[in-house]
């Protein structure tokens, strides 16, 4: 997932289309793969795939703004996924949210305006036991404190130096 490429590749899309349109599932294998592939899917991608499944833009445009997975613009250099689900909300996630919002000065599903990082809410990310969790640039971190948040933060914008 770190190696995202951000332009829209419309012959890649109809390659994923093509390959993945009769499995079953089809329309969230590929709309999965394209972000894996392009990380977020591009609004032009849904005509081509509703050609290659035989469905309706509307039909694929709603499916991929159904699913909070999807992102519809390119995110940042790094993706701050923040569990907000019931356990970690128990330990602290909440509070930590606030703290998080104000640090990038950014709401969930925005991007900084540096465009380093980008603040994703995920409900539940299998770490419970270890809450309140995180995915930091692909990186699970549990019982994250606000200063542990900070540290995390300022280890990542230390490590792009
Ligand atoms: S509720 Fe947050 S990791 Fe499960």
């Amino acid at each position: 997932m770190d190696q995202h490429q951000n332009g829209f590749d419309p012959a890649a899309v109809a390659a994923i289309g093509s390959r993945l349109k009769d499995r079953p599932g089809a329309l969230m294998l590929i709309l999965h793969e394209i972000q894996d592939r392009f990380g977020y899917v591009p609004r032009g991608a849904a005509p081509i795939i509703a050609q290659a499944l035989n469905l309706s833009r509307a039909e694929v445009h709603g499916v991929a703004t159904f699913y909070h997975d999807f992102r519809h613009q390119p995110p940042g250099r790094d993706v701050i996924r923040l569990c907000r689900a019931e356990a970690c909300q128990a330990m602290g996630a909440v509070a930590l949210a606030e703290h998080v919002r104000g640090r990038l000065g950014v709401e969930f599903g925005e991007t900084t305006r540096d465009g380093a990082f980008t603040l994703e809410a995920v409900y539940c990310l299998g770490n419970c036991g270890c809450s309140p969790a995180m995915v930091l640039a692909g990186e699970l971190h549990g019982r994250v404190s606000l200063a542990r948040f900070d540290e995390l933060l300022a280890e990542r914008k230390e490590g792009r130096r």
